[in-house]
């Protein structure tokens, strides 16, 4: 609660029993909270991810730690062919807060980013993100589903779509399902539908391009099945902290 307090943890240390004064009813305010299970990062309204900090709101999916699998896969990707500098395209399916965009543009000097969502509520808070980041000038949003509409010459396509099969979501974590928007969670009868959707939409798609996609645990032979199902070859899985592989990569028209 470093963060209500206005107070860092050096500050803590050093002078353990200061009186919270003026900001106690703020504190009070914040434990009731986080007694309702709200996770701390919605109380403070904010999430460090990748390094940087981006603002969260009711309207966008907490950024998690998983996600940093798929910044990882990318980026080797992109390094592997030796690509760092040049301007690639990159669309981020489903932008929510912008983690995922805004972080690679600002590992890739030269990119531009197309940040897709279904809410505009979450398109603004990528543009907010963007802006606080440094990028905003090389990110356009776009409020669509999956890819339509979309006519950008695109390199890399990734996404960490809504993944939980519908019948799992009221098993989830509390800090999750009341706290997380259902638009961000819910990916159908068997979690698969939007990977099927984005699928559909990259059949058009007439130059090779990445795929990288962030996966629920246990989905990474459906999801690549899908993919190979249009053409696509699965190149690459990674695995996350807790031994799942989170994220996959394929080509296509390769
Ligand atoms: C799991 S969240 C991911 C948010 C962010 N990319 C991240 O990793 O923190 C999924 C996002 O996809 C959006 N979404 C859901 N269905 C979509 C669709 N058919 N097309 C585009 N975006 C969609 C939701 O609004 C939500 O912001």
């Amino acid at each position: 609660m470093q963060g209500i307090l206005e107070i860092d943890a050096a500050a803590l240390l050093r002078d353990p029993d200061r009186a919270i004064g003026a900001r106690a009813p703020q504190l009070e305010a914040a434990v009731l909270r986080r007694l309702g299970h709200e996770p701390v990062s919605r109380i403070l309204g904010q999430r460090e991810f990748y390094g940087r900090v981006f603002k969260v709101t009711p309207g966008v999916l907490d950024p998690r730690p998983d996600t940093e699998t798929l910044i990882d896969l990318v980026l080797e990707i992109v390094g592997a062919e030796g690509r760092h500098d040049d301007a690639l395209t990159i669309a981020d399916i489903g932008c929510g807060s912008g983690a995922i965009i805004v972080t690679l543009l600002a590992a890739l000097p030269r990119a531009a980013g197309v940040a897709i969502d279904v809410s505009p509520a979450a398109l603004a808070v990528t543009r907010g993100n963007a802006a606080t980041h440094g990028v905003a000038d090389r990110l356009k949003t776009v409020e669509t589903r999956g890819l339509c509409g979309i006519n950008d010459h695109l390199d890399i396509i990734v996404s960490n779509p809504p993944y939980i099969p519908t019948g799992e979501i009221t098993g989830l974590d509390a800090g999750v399902r009341d706290f997380d928007p259902m638009l961000a969670l819910d990916g159908g009868v068997d979690g698969l539908q939007i990977y099927r959707e984005i699928a559909n939409n990259i059949r058009a798609l007439q130059k090779p391009c990445w795929i990288c996609l962030e996966i629920g645990a246990g989905q990474h032979d459906a999801v690549e099945r899908i993919f190979e199902a249009i053409g696509a070859v699965a190149r690459h899985r990674r695995i996350d902290l807790g031994g799942h592989i989170r994220a996959v990569a394929l080509k296509i028209h390769c």
